[in-house]
């Protein structure tokens, strides 16, 4: 079991931490389950980069960055050395703690 910190660039939303989050789920799907807006434009398939997410903690519960979601991140919006795609961090089996950066959601239009 997980708990996730969720932390948010979007002004004015204050930050949500989630406990007892299972392995096996991404972190798209836990923020969607949850309500917390993470864009999804591909439905989670590793071809589009709005799902862009910082991992400021807990990287080491994920599995490895694969080649092709390097290159998603390559264009996403202000890409940085922490930068994952949500749908794509699945969480590995075990437990400990991850924080989210979550990139201002009001950028994208549509789903
Ligand atoms: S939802 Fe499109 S790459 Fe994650």
């Amino acid at each position: 079991m997980y708990t996730i910190h969720f932390k948010f660039q979007e002004k004015g939303l204050e930050p949500v931490t989630l406990f007892n989050q299972e392995a096996g789920d991404s972190i798209l799907e836990i923020a969607l389950k949850n309500g917390i807006d993470l864009h999804h434009n591909c439905g989670g398939v590793c071809a589009c980069s709005t799902c862009h997410v910082y991992v400021e903690k807990g990287e080491d519960y994920l599995p490895e960055l694969s080649d092709r979601e390097e290159d998603f991140i390559d264009r996403a919006v202000n890409p940085r050395l922490n930068s994952r795609l949500g749908c794509q961090c699945v969480l590995e089996d075990g437990e400990g703690e991850l924080e989210i950066l979550l990139p201002d959601q009001s950028q994208f239009l549509g789903e």
